[in-house]
């Protein structure tokens, strides 16, 4: 039972006259809820161990365990779950991956899909641990564990793939500007500055201003541009969008804006208009989404705690208008990406 079900089944199996489940009905949801728990833990630590990427050919459970350290019983159960989520097969040999997910498990994409898990993880378990000492700050996003900081930054690097190829060729002129010499990118709320740098690969002559308020993760931001040899081509401040005082000095402005509360979002897109060179494109990322069913609820929540409660696309292309932006679209939702993508351009003569 996924999700998706739970959520359906709450939704459509509600009792008109006393307006839900019963006790047992009730306590079955939640067993679902828990066995989805258990199931993300088990992926998450199947691809810590690195169980996954042994299956990209067929491999036996006893196999798979000589080369991870990890126990057989151990690799079996977390394959047996696997299995049942349609992420292996059975073979002859034992185990192999299915197709769909032998595409997520090694290489780049994995980085890429342990930081969202890991992330997820950290900060689902940070909201108990708040709700246990009855301090729930809602002061938007605000960690410091450098473990969720580097699995949050591994987890923003999909975007750039992702709107390089999707986004970036539908904005006018924007491509040409970026491989250009002196195409120039503000990145916002860089964290640990993963983006800035999958920026500076995808294009190679870009350069990046990269701006956060938080210590801990501008820390890690500096270590992570001198482990890339990136210094010529990033610059760390410690600012808040807000503050921006730069003029046309950007071709994109890079807002995840599910981050900033409405009044800063607001403020912020002011400032990075009059930063953006006429012609030049806003590309925002927002979280909250209309619907009925528990993915939409929690993503509502995950809005909430990340600070932008309340922030749909709409929302956001009006704030985009009133800063004086043009050509708002709010792009299509893209099946298992969470954030939305809406996107201004500073008028080409202003
Ligand atoms: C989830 S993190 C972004 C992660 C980042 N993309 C990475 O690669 O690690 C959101 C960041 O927005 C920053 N932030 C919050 N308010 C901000 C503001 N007003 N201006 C700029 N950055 C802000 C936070 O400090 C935080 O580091």
């Amino acid at each position: 039972m996924t999700t998706v079900d739970i959520a359906h089944r709450a939704t459509s199996g509600q009792d008109p006259e006393h307006g839900g489940p019963d006790p047992q009905e009730v306590r079955q949801r939640i067993l679902e809820l828990t066995t989805s728990v258990y199931a993300f833990s088990a992926l998450i630590s199947a691809l810590e161990l690195g169980i996954l990427d042994e299956l990209s050919a067929a491999e036996s459970a006893a196999e798979i365990g000589r080369r991870t350290g990890a126990p057989e019983e151990l690799v079996v159960a977390l394959l047996d779950v696997a299995l049942s989520l349609g992420l292996v097969r059975r073979t002859v040999a034992g185990f192999a991956c299915t197709t769909g997910a032998a595409a997520l498990v090694g290489g780049k994409a994995k980085e890429i899909l342990q930081g969202d898990l890991r992330s997820t993880h950290l900060q689902s378990a940070n909201l108990i641990d708040c709700a246990g000492r009855r301090d729930i700050p809602l002061r938007g996003w605000q960690y410091s564990d450098p473990d969720l900081l580097e699995a949050q930054g591994a987890r923003s690097t999909e975007a750039v793939g992702a709107l390089s190829r999707m986004v970036f060729p539908q904005l006018e002129g924007l491509e040409a500007r970026l491989t250009a010499t002196g195409g120039t990118i503000l990145d916002v709320g860089t964290g640990v500055a993963r983006k800035a740098i999958e920026m500076c690969r995808q294009f190679p002559n870009v350069h990046v201003v990269a701006i956060d308020p938080l210590p801990q993760a501008l820390a890690l931001a500096r270590r992570n541009v001198a482990a890339s040899s990136l210094e010529d081509r990033i610059e760390l401040r410690s600012q808040r969008l807000e503050d921006l005082a730069d003029h046309q000095r950007f071709d994109l402005v890079w807002i995840p804006v599910m981050f900033l509360d409405l009044d800063v979002a607001a403020r912020g897109l002011a400032r990075a208009i009059e930063a953006l060179r006429p012609g030049g494109w806003a590309v925002l990322e927002s979280i909250a989404t209309e619907g009925e069913g528990l993915q939409e609820a929690v993503l509502r929540l995950v809005a909430l705690l990340y600070g932008s409660p309340g922030l749909f696309p709409e929302r956001a292309a009006a704030l985009l208008r009133t800063a004086g932006y043009e050509d708002i679209i709010v792009l299509p939702a893209v099946p298992g990406v969470a954030p939305r993508v809406t996107v201004g351009r500073r008028p080409v003569g202003a």
